[in-house]
């Protein structure tokens, strides 16, 4: 039986749906009946989405792509327009984080921040817009960006994050006569793998809170299980991928005349890891 939902029949692209928020978003709008492009770097997590995706009647593809590669994100799009017909939603989620002073920071990180975080998404909403407007359908672009957004002192993370809101704000400006939305989506702390890139001490922290004991390697994932456990010991302080594919969800099942500029989802309470 074919899944009934607001949202059922729209064809999506998330960009990192291979871990955290991108993976929560692209296997929740899979649950509500979307055909899903799931694009990341690591197959077999892509794989596992698809798998729970499929299982529960609804249909993926995935695309192992960089994204800072300009050529790449085109073919996302043209990879959903080719199996449905249409994209009508567009999540630019893929993101790398590495966090500090400016005065320590290497160019090697910046220029990975800004070619992920920035320019990817920028190509993504222009390559996607040209694609919504071609097919003449209603749109929706959701730009993941951070808290951080909200803070002049949030370092070079946090100026790809008011990079990515000054964008949003003034693509919805250039797109008030397209039927096509952009939403801007701000969350606080949440337990995923962005932080890979910090401090190993950091990460051994995290991991001795969830009482699970792994091996911490700098840059690489922490395994769901310890992601999870931290959560639950570190609720008050860290919310769920799942939370924000639950804010994204809102943000597109909204009426026509209803537009959502920006949401900012965060724990209840703030924590400096
Ligand atoms: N977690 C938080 O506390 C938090 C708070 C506010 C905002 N955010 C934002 O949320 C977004 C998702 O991050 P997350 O927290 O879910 O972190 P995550 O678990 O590390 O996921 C990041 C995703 O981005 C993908 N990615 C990174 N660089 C890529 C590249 N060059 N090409 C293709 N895919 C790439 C990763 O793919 P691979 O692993 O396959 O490389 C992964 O799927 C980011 O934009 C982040 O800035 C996170």
């Amino acid at each position: 039986m074919s899944i009934q939902t607001a949202l059922a029949g729209k064809s999506a692209v998330v960009t990192g749906a291979s871990s955290g928020i991108g993976r929560a978003i692209a296997e929740r709008l899979g649950a509500e009946g979307v055909f899903v492009v799931l694009a990341g770097r690591d197959r077999a997590a892509l794989e596992q989405s698809v798998a729970i995706i499929e299982s529960a009647g609804g249909r993926a593809a995935i695309v192992v792509a960089d994204i800072r590669e300009a050529s790449s994100v085109q073919n996302l799009i043209d990879t959903a327009v080719a199996t449905t017909g249409q994209l009508d939603i567009f999540v630019n989620n893929a993101g790398v984080a590495f966090m500090g002073a400016v005065l320590d920071g290497e160019p090697e990180g910046w220029k990975m921040m800004l070619d992920t975080n920035v320019l990817a998404l920028l190509i993504g909403c222009q390559a996607a817009v040209r694609a919504m407007r071609e097919k003449g359908n209603h749109g929706h672009i959701v730009n993941i960006s951070s808290v951080a957004a909200a803070n002049p002192e949030s370092g070079v993370y946090g100026a790809t994050k008011h990079a990515v809101n000054v964008i949003t704000n003034t693509l919805r400006q250039e797109l008030l006569e397209d039927p096509i939305q952009v939403t801007s989506i701000m969350p606080g702390l949440v337990a995923t793998n962005i932080g890979r890139n910090v401090d190993v001490a950091v990460l051994e922290g995290l991991v001795a809170m969830s009482g699970i004991d792994v091996e911490v390697a700098a840059g690489e994932r922490l395994p769901d299980d310890v992601l999870e456990s931290a959560q639950e010991a570190l609720s008050d302080f860290m919310i769920k991928p799942e939370d924000v594919a639950d804010a994204v969800c809102f943000a597109l099942t909204r009426p026509g005349r209803v537009h959502i500029p920006e949401i900012v989802i965060r724990p209840n309470k703030d924590f400096d890891l």
